[in-house]
C-alpha cells in the first residue's frame, strides 16, 4: 500500500515541477564565440525506468552518500557507469536500444570564478525533457529536443568542484512536439554540445545582423545587451571598411542600419564577412554572410535571380554508428554527400539540427530549409500547442537568425487540414514573420487532390506560406492515375512549389524487377525516380525538388525482418555507406538543370 501513495505523490510532484518548470531564458548569440569550458565527455549515469528519482522518496537530484552506520541509499553514481555527451543512449548501450524513459547524467567540474563574470550553463540539445541541478540546486528545466537552452548558474557555480546533475527522459507525450508517432528514432540523452559559458556582467546577448530583405547595400539589424541600460555599441565589417557607431535605448537593444557593397553570398561564392560587435564591456566576433531572399509570382529569387532549389531531405543521424549526428565532422560527412548529388539545397528534417550543420552550410554555400518537429498527428485542439510551438520557432529562430544559408523557415510536416490546424499554423506563420522578416516561410503538407491524370493544390494553409511544398509518393504510396508523361500540376495559389518529399524503399546492393515494389529493388527505387523526374518537368511552377531522402535511416516502424530490420530504406545512400541506382538517375537530374 505504502509503495502506491509513494508512486501517487511521485506523480503528484512531478506534475506540479512540470508545470512550474523555468523555461530556459533567451539563448546567448553564438556561444562558440565567447569564453566557454566545454562539458563534453564521459558523464556518470543512473537508469532509472519509474522516474523514481525525480521525487523525494529516492531523490538522485540530492546524489547523497551514506555517513551514519544507517545511511544508505538504493543509487550512486559511478565512474563505471557513463555514457558519451554528446550523444544518444540507444547507440551507446545495447540495453538502451528501444529505451524510453529517465538517464539521469552527473558530471563533476572544477570552476575558478572570477569577479564580476557571469556564468551560464548552456546545453545545444537534451532529448526529449529535461531538469537541470548544480551543486544539487534546481537551475531549471527544458523540453524539446533540438532547441538550445541555457540556465544562469552565476550564484549556484562555486570556487572548486561542481556538480552538475541532469534527470533526461525521452517519453513520448500526446502534448509533445512531435507528439506519440513519428518515423524517426526515438533517441534519448544528451545528444548535443554542453557548454559552461563566462560572460562579462554587462554582455552583448543577442544580435541579428542581415542585409535588408529588398537592398544590397543596406545592412540593418539590431543588438541586444543583458540588461536594459544605455551603452555604446560598435559594429565593425573590416573589409567592408564599415565602423558603425550607435548607442542602446533604455531597454538595452540599439538598431543597426548602415550602407555597404558586400560581395553577395551564394552557393557559387558562399561569402562570410568577420563581423566584430563590441559595447564598453564585451566584443563577439561574428561570421555573416549578405545575400537575399524572395518570392516573385512561382519564382524564388536569390539576390533578385530565380533559383532552382536542388535540393535533398537530411536526418540527423549518422548511419556507421546508427546513432544521433552532433559533430562538425558528421556534418562534413552529411553535407559533402549532399554536394556530390549536385545539392546546391538541403531539407533539414524534421527538426533544427545542430548547430555545426548550419554553421558548415554557411561556409559550402547550401541553402538550407529548417523547421520545428510539428509532424503528423499534433493535437492542435490543445490550446498549449500553439504556445509550445511558437516556443519552439523562437528558440530554433533565436539561434540561426544569423545564418544567411537559411532562407526558408517551416512551420510542419503533413498535417492534416483542419480548422484549429489552419488557424495555428496561420498563427505561427505570423510569429515567425515577427520574429524574422528576412526569411520565406513554408511548410511541407500532402493533402493535394488526385483526380485521373491532375493533381490540384488547394490546402488553404498555403495562403499562409511564401513557397508551397508538397510531400507526394505517387510510384510508392499511391499508385500513378496516369502515365508520369501524362500528369498537371495545378495550384490554386500563384506560389512557387518545392516537391518536399518523393521516393520510394530498396535495400542497397538488393536487386530486382525494377516494376515490383515488393523486390525492394534498387531497380525498383530507380525506375520511381525516373517517372518522378519525367513529371517534375510538366510543372510549370515547380523551383525545387527534395528526394526523400540521403541516407537510410533508423525507425521504429520499419520492421521487414529482411529488408528493413528498423530501417527506413528510402536513402539513395544505403545504411552501409553504399550509393543506390537511384543516387544516379538523381545526379543526372540535377547535373541537367545545372547545366541549362
Ligand atoms: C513522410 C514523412 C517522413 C517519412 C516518410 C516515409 O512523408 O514526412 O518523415 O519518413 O514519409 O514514409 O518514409
Amino acid at each position: 500500500m505504502k509503495n502506491l501513495y509513494r508512486k501517487f505523490f511521485t506523480s503528484i510532484f512531478l506534475m506540479v515541477t512540470a508545470f512550474a518548470s523555468v523555461h530556459s531564458q533567451e539563448i546567448i548569440a553564438n556561444v562558440e564565440g565567447r569564453h566557454y569550458l566545454s562539458l563534453n565527455g564521459k558523464w556518470q549515469t543512473i537508469i532509472d525506468p519509474f522516474n523514481q528519482g525525480a521525487g523525494n522518496w529516492k531523490p538522485i537530484w540530492k546524489d547523497q552518500t551514506p555517513v551514519s552506520k544507517t545511511d544508505f541509499y538504493e543509487y550512486k553514481f559511478d565512474s563505471t557507469v557513463t555514457l558519451n555527451v554528446p550523444g544518444d543512449w540507444n547507440s551507446q548501450n545495447r540495453e538502451l536500444k528501444y529505451y524510453e524513459g529517465t538517464v539521469w547524467y552527473k558530471k563533476t567540474i572544477t570552476f575558478k570564478k572570477t569577479n564580476n563574470k557571469k556564468i551560464f550553463l548552456y546545453f545545444s540539445g537534451v532529448s526529449y525533457e529535461c531538469d537541470v541541478y548544480v551543486n544539487n540546486e534546481k537551475a531549471g528545466s527544458h523540453e524539446g529536443s533540438f532547441t538550445a537552452f541555457q540556465f544562469d548558474v552565476t550564484d549556484k557555480i562555486k570556487n572548486g568542484d561542481n556538480s552538475i546533475i541532469v534527470r533526461v527522459n525521452n517519453t513520448r507525450r500526446v502534448d509533445g512536439i512531435p507528439a506519440m508517432n513519428f518515423d524517426w528514432w526515438n533517441y534519448g540523452g544528451i545528444t548535443r554540445d554542453v557548454y559552461l559559458v563566462e560572460t562579462p556582467a554587462l554582455f552583448i546577448r543577442d544580435y541579428f545582423i542581415q542585409l535588408a530583405k529588398n537592398s544590397k547595400t543596406e545592412i540593418k539589424g539590431w543588438i541586444e545587451l543583458n540588461e536594459p541600460t544605455v551603452k555604446k555599441i560598435s559594429v565593425l565589417i573590416p573589409e567592408l571598411k564599415i565602423k558603425y557607431n550607435t548607442q542602446t535605448d533604455g531597454s538595452g537593444r540599439a538598431l543597426i542600419k548602415v550602407s555597404g557593397k558586400p560581395v553577395l553570398w551564394s552557393p557559387q561564392h558562399p561569402k562570410l564577412y568577420d563581423v566584430i560587435i563590441k559595447s564598453e564591456t564585451d566584443s563577439v566576433r561574428e561570421s555573416i554572410g549578405f545575400r537575399n531572399i524572395a518570392v516573385k509570382g512561382n519564382e524564388i529569387l536569390l539576390n533578385n535571380k530565380s533559383v532552382f532549389l536542388k535540393g535533398v531531405n537530411i536526418h540527423e543521424e549518422i548511419p556507421q554508428r546508427a546513432g544521433r549526428a552532433w559533430s562538425e565532422a558528421d556534418a562534413m560527412q552529411l553535407l559533402n554527400s549532399a554536394k556530390e548529388l549536385g545539392c546546391n539545397f538541403v531539407r533539414l528534417t524534421h527538426y533544427p539540427h545542430n548547430e555545426h550543420m548550419i554553421r558548415l552550410a554557411d561556409k559550402m554555400g547550401i541553402m538550407l530549409w529548417e523547421e520545428i518537429p510539428l509532424w503528423q498527428g499534433i493535437q492542435f485542439t490543445n490550446p498549449e500547442i500553439l504556445k509550445k510551438a511558437n516556443r519552439l520557432l523562437d528558440e530554433m529562430i533565436a539561434r540561426d537568425k544569423n545564418r544567411c544559408a537559411i532562407i526558408l523557415w517551416s512551420l510542419s510536416n503533413e498535417t492534416t487540414p483542419s480548422d484549429s490546424r489552419n488557424q495555428t499554423l496561420a498563427a505561427m506563420a505570423a510569429h515567425a514573420r515577427s520574429l524574422d522578416s528576412t526569411r520565406l516561410i513554408t511548410s511541407a503538407f500532402n493533402h493535394v487532390v488526385y483526380d485521373k491524370n491532375t493533381v490540384t493544390i488547394e490546402d488553404p494553409l498555403s495562403e499562409s506560406l511564401d513557397v508551397l511544398a508538397v510531400n507526394e509518393y505517387l510510384g510508392w504510396y499511391s499508385p500513378w492515375r496516369a502515365k508520369p508523361e501524362e500528369m498537371e500540376w495545378k495550384s490554386l495559389y500563384n506560389k512557387p512549389l518545392i516537391m518536399s518529399e518523393f521516393g520510394g524503399e530498396a535495400l542497397s546492393a538488393n536487386h530486382g524487377l525494377a516494376d515490383v515494389l515488393s523486390s525492394w529493388s534498387e531497380e525498383s527505387q530507380a525506375e520511381i525516380y525516373r517517372q518522378q523526374i519525367t513529371m517534375f518537368k510538366r510543372i510549370p511552377f515547380l523551383r525545387g525538388t527534395c528526394p526523400w531522402v540521403l541516407i537510410d535511416f533508423r525507425s521504429p516502424t520499419r520492421m521487414h525482418p529482411k529488408f528493413q530490420q528498423g530501417w527506413n530504406r528510402k536513402g539513395l545512400i544505403g545504411s552501409n555507406g553504399l550509393k543506390k541506382l537511384a543516387w544516379y538517375v538523381m545526379e543526372k537530374y540535377y547535373k541537367e538543370i545545372e547545366n541549362k
